[in-house]
């Protein structure tokens, strides 16, 4: 079993630097998520610890050992990708059994290692048919199915899910988080669906241009970001922004009313700051209030957002604790709990 530890990684294509200079603990048997925009180097990263791409400079450990140099396929890691490939005229079976026949595995050893693979995944109905007879569902698991049999100590997956409708998203992710508990592997997961790094991760990685913005558990992500990216990029909807400025006792929203909302000092009278509220901070209400007009309302049954805004404001997203009846063109108070205030200096970092 094996953990990771990456110190000063770098990655560069020709001049352009794409990885700035990573550090990142990961603990044996740990979900870690990398997180990211498009392009900000998730899969480069995965494929530089598969050893798919070489590292520039830094360190990158697998267990105890140094990795930078050795072939991927003696770093004890499968990497699962987005582009599955099976292999279309052999049987769910073969197409599980393949790495290890190429190894030169004993026949009554492989039987074995896909039978076991075969029943964690639910895929033993399925043994003898072709992938073109499977669901899209059901390929991604022979997929994976493949990279179980090779026993590796460390699971790499680039986005697996990304080619399946929203319903078998859904229930691949819960298989995932089952087959973590199962295997007991350290895993590694890229996505850039935040609902699924925050259901699967022990550990979420939000990366941006080529460098971590911040580590941490989905619920310290959620509830402590440490900058505006993290908070804008992790919930769904997102965190509204209001424009603010430092007054004594708390900040005051210009745009908003002209309303000041109690908060700690964090800054100097006079700075401007952006303040972070949930939508779901206005579900809850409180003592503090923003004078709004609706525009548009969103209906989901279990909850009802309303889009609105004070004058010519920044448009805010608010859950209302259902309120079915309201209505485009309503005046509504947007009330909230100051204490749910986030505050954040002109270059974006949190002000605590
Ligand atoms: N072989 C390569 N040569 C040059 N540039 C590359 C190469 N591979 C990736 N890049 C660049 O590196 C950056 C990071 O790419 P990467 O594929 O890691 O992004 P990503 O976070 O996985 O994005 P996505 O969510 O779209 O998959 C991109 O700007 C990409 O264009
Ligand atoms: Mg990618």
């Amino acid at each position: 079993m094996s953990g990771l530890r990456l110190r000063g990684v770098t990655k560069s294509f020709g001049s352009v630097k794409v990885i700035k200079g990573v550090d990142l603990d990961v603990a044996d048997k740990e979900f870690v998520v990398f997180v990211g925009p498009s392009g900000c180097g998730k899969s480069t990263l995965l494929r530089m610890i598969a050893g798919l791409e070489s590292v520039t400079a830094g360190e990158l450990h697998i267990g105890d050992k140094l990795m930078n140099d050795v072939d991927p396929s003696r770093r004890g890691i499968a990497m699962v990708f987005q582009s599955y490939a099976l292999y279309p005229h052999m049987t769910v079976r073969e197409n599980m059994g393949f790495a290890l026949r190429f190894a030169g595995v004993a026949k009554p050893e492989i039987q074995r290692q896909v039978q076991e693979a075969a029943r964690i995944l639910e895929l033993e109905p399925l043994l003898d048919r072709l992938p073109r007879a499977l669901s899209g569902g059901q390929r991604q698991r022979v997929a994976i199915g493949r990279a179980i049999v090779r026993h590796p100590e460390v699971f790499l997956f680039d986005e697996p899910l990304s080619n399946l409708d929203a319903e078998l998203r859904v229930h691949m992710r819960i298989e995932l988080a089952r087959l973590h508990k199962e295997l007991k592997t350290t895993i590694i997961y890229v996505t850039h669906d935040q609902v699924e790094a925050m259901t699967l991760a022990d550990k979420i990685v939000v990366l941006r241009d080529g460098i971590i913005e911040q580590v941490g558990t989905p619920l310290q992500l959620y509830d402590d970001p440490d900058n505006l990216f993290v908070a804008g990029f992790i919930g769904s909807p997102k965190m509204n922004f209001l424009k603010g400025v430092i007054v004594e006792g708390g900040v005051r929203l210009p745009g908003h009313g002209d309303v000041v909302v109690p908060a700690r000092e964090v800054a100097a009278a006079g700075t401007p700051v952006t303040v972070g509220l949930r939508p779901e901070h206005f579900a809850q209400g409180g003592p503090a209030m923003i004078g709004v007009r609706v525009e548009l309302v969103e209906h989901l049954g279990g909850e009802t957002y309303a889009y609105a805004r004070h004058g010519q404001s920044e448009l805010m997203t608010l859950a209302t604790n259902n309120a079915r009846d309201l209505a485009a063109g309503d005046t509504y108070e947007a009330r909230f709990d100051p204490a749910e205030l986030l505050v954040f200096g002109a270059d974006g970092k949190r002000l605590r």
